[in-house]
């Protein structure tokens, strides 16, 4: 007798017609036809159920502050750095907390099961690391969250920015960040990445460094990044984000950058959302996409996996918490729109950012965590063209959010009808 048994879902990788049983926190089996009986069950015929989506770059400490203390008129990032620094003095842990619990709810119920925050260090007063330690001990059980120590303000740029940091985490902070394209010149900014790579190989930590977020195409710190990660041993455990420079430069350049990334097993985090709104800000037309080199990334086998990065903060105004409106802008920006293009999109939301945030026990496999999300879509392609709903969400074999379908109720004389926008309509593939 299983806990719950999950019926005739399709898999992402195309498998059709199968079981998922789960017994207590744990997938105890997957397999067509499994006979056994379940206290619970539910009938996913012709859905799509997926491990959860993980979002491996955000900022809890800023999302759904929009309009605090105003908006941001040019929509640059500068100027949200500005906002962002004006809004800093006023923040209190309490508001902190209330704002991230509620983010937190909402993407729960859009299927995350984890999300690496960056949380800025350059307040000495560290209320906003504080405030996220409280909230990741809170949400233990709906979900993972990371947190990364952000010097927002730049290491060396910001005056107290290297103490902070180190005081951020000995606070408990999982892992060491950066933002060298912030500091005052190139030089500093690779003395930045060397410092905090140095820092996370003395302490036996993660790096998720924002890096090279920026159009100038002799932006330098990705190679740096890269040859820092080798040097201190720390390959697989580094990420580089957002690396938008790497659109703008030099296509020799780009083809020996490349493989030092990949010898250095660097994990690449594109926020497709943001870099379409923030980059090419200084271009008249052509404007720029400024999106890192994502199908070039993935072919030399790097491990590429998307982030979200803002939702209704100082440098995004819009956002949802869906993880798939995320993939959705990625096929449109690295124009990756055949079906083996989208199966690697959905890969890049689930088991690429599992793989980048180092989560233990995800899958769809025997003995993995009964995390799981149920969707109003076929398959992969169609979960992402349509940002569907998710139907049920399950939390260690516990259901933790339901939405109900999207059906549209059609009225016209004669061609009365329910419409399920997931089914009959596509031709099939
Ligand atoms: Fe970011």
């Amino acid at each position: 007798m299983f806990d719950l048994i999950i019926r005739h879902a399709n898999l992402p990788d195309g498998r059709r017609d199968i079981d998922i049983a789960i017994l207590g926190q744990t997938i105890a089996a997957i397999a067509p036809g499994i006979t056994a009986e379940a206290r619970d069950t539910i009938d996913a015929t012709g859905r799509l159920v997926a491990p959860p989506f993980c979002d491996p770059h955000f900022h809890m400490d800023a999302t759904l502050s929009l309009g605090l203390p105003r908006m941001n008129r040019s929509g640059t990032l500068l100027e949200g750095i500005a906002l962002w620094g004006e809004l800093r003095p006023t923040l209190s842990r309490e508001a902190l907390v209330a704002r991230a619990l509620r983010y937190i709810d909402l993407a729960v119920t859009q299927g995350m099961g984890a999300i690496r925050t960056h949380v800025d260090t350059s307040d000495p007063r560290l209320v906003t690391v504080e405030a996220m330690l409280e909230v990741r001990d809170l949400v233990r059980d709906h979900l993972d969250l990371q947190i990364v120590a952000f010097p927002q303000d730049g290491y060396y740029r910001a005056p107290e920015g290297a103490a902070s940091l180190t005081r951020a985490l000995d606070m408990g902070v999982d892992i060491v960040g950066g933002i060298p394209h912030f500091e005052r010149t190139m030089e500093e900014g690779r003395a930045s990445v060397q410092a905090l790579c140095r820092i996370a190989a003395d302490r036996g930590l993660p790096v998720d460094m924002h890096c090279d977020e920026t159009d100038d195409p002799m932006s330098r710190h990705v190679e740096t990044l890269a040859a820092e990660t080798i040097r201190h041993g720390l390959q697989g455990r580094v990420a580089g984000s957002h690396l938008t420079s790497m659109h703008s430069m030099d296509n020799y350049y780009v083809s020996k950058l490349i493989p030092l990334m990949a010898e250095a097993r660097m994990n690449v985090i594109p926020n497709p959302l943001i870099n379409i709104m923030l980059q090419g800000r200084h271009d008249t037309y052509p404007k720029r996409r400024g999106m890192t080199r994502v199908r070039e990334l993935m072919a030399a086998g790097l491990n590429v996996s998307f982030g979200h990065d803002c939702v209704m903060d100082p440098w995004y105004s819009m956002g949802s918490g869906d993880m798939l409106e995320v993939g959705h802008m990625a096929i449109h920006v690295a124009q990756m729109a055949s079906l083996d293009d989208k199966a690697a999109i959905f890969d890049a939301l689930t088991v690429n950012s599992a793989r980048t945030m180092g989560l233990q026990g995800y899958g769809l496999h025997k003995g993995a965590h009964a995390d799981l999300v149920v969707l109003q879509a076929r398959d992969p392609a169609e979960a992402l063209r349509l940002k569907s709903v998710k139907l049920h969400v399950i939390r260690r074999g516990r259901i933790i959010a339901q939405t109900a379908p999207r059906i549209g109720a059609l009225l016209i004389p004669g061609r009365e009808a329910l419409i399920d926008p997931a089914t009959g309509f596509a031709p099939d593939y």
